[in-house]
């Protein structure tokens, strides 16, 4: 989704802005702009498109070679919301005198009625957006201090923001804001970057500080003086990244998404290392925070998440009520708030998310802490929004997922919810024996995964059999369900194929209806309970002239015969299962968009992390 890059210092601002820009391609956005300070002039360009189209533009803007010549700027890459991706539109956007620039995340919700009002004090607007609202309020309530225009600009609207501001008027300082849109601030050696994701900061510093809700800025190349939008000062502490910038390397892969698909079993490894008591058959969550005690009151468990997490959460109602006996839900995240969900002390909720940013999620968590129950994240990026909103939880330790198909995330999300599970069905209904075997079946899941990839060319010779198909089914059932509705979700994303995933039993409620001779349907056939009504509903699928690609169990000679194609995964227990499953499931829908030549790591539309509602 959108993306902030902010720099003052010492280096030439405009080729910061840029590698920093490039740094965050992989959010998904469709166009990019940037700002700088030249010689006491702002210096604006913009270009619909990629990084590279600016970069361009921004070459030829200098044709003399002074393209290195700023000292500081902001730039922005724009995920469209109100407005088509034009030049007109892209960021940062102006004030109506031209001396304050302005790039931002988030919407501003009341920014009809703000533009309005600016127009009738005769500010004109250039643009579509939202944004362009805000840039001329703060240049409205500009008198001289460019840090009590925009508190007194941000005073008036609703909405959410992650902003940085600068002037002409008082060059050598950025203001920079936040309210629901993420902000990071990295402090170098004389020199200052904000961005809003760690990953355009890693290559500069290490020392970083994050911006609460409220939180105003002032950035200069040796400082960072925080307040509130009422001018009290905060204390914000210095955290340290933790990843190094190597990690957001292709590492001789073709694509972030197989480079991601290949990290899984150490992914996993890492998610699942120190996590385990085979003595006790049980899991170590600490950063759960529940006692024993906690864990017995539970009497629900609420998992909330949107999109591949979502599909996670799903997998993990399966273990909780599986292992634990425990009443377990998903609810997606974007509808929580606005039903009435039904929530005390007693029941646990997960928020599971791995950026941490989704803002769907974020209001969820917040709306289930004022309803007063127990609420954990299950994230990925350390020091991201919801991880320290709930200040509990589990870190997966998947490290950066750049590819905004995911992958290693969601497979990580099922093995710590599988642990999470296996920890309170120690508590309740599982025997320290099952508890052990269980332990020894999550521990074996990165060699499982591991087997399943070096199926990798057998893969890429059946999606090349079914790539210029237009449609496409998965079905699965029990837990192997949510992994169908994940695998469609795949190849949609990255292939523009249609897919659907169908539960197997309600195919034949209205799906099984567009079924043609041909048809691809991708079945979970695993030799797990439940498969004999599967294979059922895959002679159904047959007799319709569907042709089938089968997720079979290695070895299982009762799908023989069955299915046109069989992709193998080991035997294992059925929830782990999901797993291995899942990610046969992921190599085909890379290699079918590779086969149709897609853009892979930034599909059209689509971003990493979704922060607007
Ligand atoms: C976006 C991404 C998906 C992701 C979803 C939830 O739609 O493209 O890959 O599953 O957001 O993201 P989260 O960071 O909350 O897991």
């Amino acid at each position: 989704m959108c993306g902030i890059v902010g720099y003052i210092g010492r280096a030439d601002a405009a080729s910061v802005l840029i590698n920093g820009l490039r740094r965050l391609e992989y959010r998904g956005y469709d166009s990019a702009g940037m700002a700088v300070m030249d010689e006491g002039r702002m210096v604006v360009v913009k270009a619909p498109g990629k990084v590279a189209a600016l970069n361009e533009r921004a070459r030829a803007r200098w044709p003399d070679g002074s393209f290195n010549r700023a000292a500081s700027g902001i730039a922005h890459t724009r995920w469209a919301t109100h407005g088509p991706p034009t030049e007109a539109n892209a960021h940062p956007h102006l004030d109506n005198s031209g001396g304050i620039a302005l790039v931002h995340n988030g919407i501003i919700e009341n920014y009809r009625a703000l533009r309005s009002r600016l127009e009738g004090k005769g500010h004109v607007f250039h643009s579509d957006t939202d944004t362009e609202v805000l840039s001329h309020l703060i240049g409205d309530c500009h008198q001289g201090d460019l840090f009590q225009a925009v508190c007194d600009a941000l005073h008036q609207v609703e909405g959410t923001y992650g902003i940085a501001v600068m002037a002409v008027a008082e060059p050598g300082r950025i203001i920079a804001a936040r309210c629901g849109s993420p902000i990071v601030i990295g402090i170098g050696d004389g020199e200052t970057i904000i961005a809003s994701d760690a990953a355009a900061i890693i290559a500069h510093t290490r020392q970083v500080i994050y911006l609460n809700d409220r939180d105003v800025a002032v950035v200069t190349a040796d400082a960072v003086n925080i307040r509130d939008l009422d001018n009290v000062p905060v204390d914000r502490e210095v955290a340290r990244l933790a990843f190094d910038s190597s990690a957001a390397e292709k590492g001789g892969f073709e694509h972030f998404m197989l480079k991601e698909i290949h990290e899984q079993p150490d992914a996993l490894r890492n998610a699942i290392r120190g996590r385990l008591d085979f003595h006790l058959g049980t899991a170590v969550l600490s950063g759960m925070g529940t006692s024993p005690r906690d864990l017995a009151e539970i009497n629900r468990v609420v998992l909330l998440g949107c999109g591949t997490s979502l599909h996670a959460g799903l997998v993990g109602e399966y273990a909780f009520e599986d292992l634990a006996d425990v009443h377990a839900e998903v609810q997606q995240a974007a509808e929580f708030r606005y039903r009435n969900p039904i929530l005390g002390p007693r029941d646990m909720v997960v928020a599971i998310s791995q950026s941490g940013e989704t803002a769907d999620t974020l209001a969820a968590v917040r709306e289930s802490g004022q309803k007063g129950a127990f609420v954990m994240g299950l994230c990925n990026v350390v020091g991201s929004t919801i991880a320290r909103e709930t200040g509990r939880g589990v870190f997966l330790h998947a490290g950066p997922e750049i590819s905004v198909a995911s992958t290693k995330a969601f497979t990580c999300q099922v093995a710590v919810l599988l642990m999470m599970a296996l920890k309170l069905g120690r508590g309740r209904r599982l025997s320290r024996d099952e508890g052990m075997r269980l332990a020894r079946e999550i521990e074996s899941i990165p060699e499982l995964v591991a087997a399943t990839i070096l199926q990798n060319d057998h893969i890429a010779e059946v999606a090349a059999r079914y790539a210029h198909h237009e449609h496409a089914f998965f079905i699965g059932r029990g837990p192997l369900y949510p992994v169908a509705l994940e695998g469609a979700l795949k190849l949609k994303e990255i292939s523009y194929l249609h897919a659907e995933g169908y539960h197997a039993a309600e195919l034949k409620h209205g799906p099984i209806a567009l079924l043609e001779q041909g048809t691809p349907v991708v079945a979970m056939a695993n030799a797990v309970p439940g498969q004999d009504k599967t294979l059922g509903n895959i002679e159904e699928c047959r007799a319709r002239g569907a042709r089938i690609i089968g997720v079979v169990t290695a070895g299982d000679s009762r799908v023989v015969g069955l299915v046109d194609d069989a992709i193998e995964v080991p035997a294992c227990h059925p929830l782990v299962a999901t797993v291995p499953s899942v990610v046969a499931l992921q190599l085909l829908a890379y290699h079918i968009a590779r086969h149709r030549g897609c853009e892979i790591d930034q599909p059209r539309n689509l971003a990493k992390s979704v922060t607007v509602e």
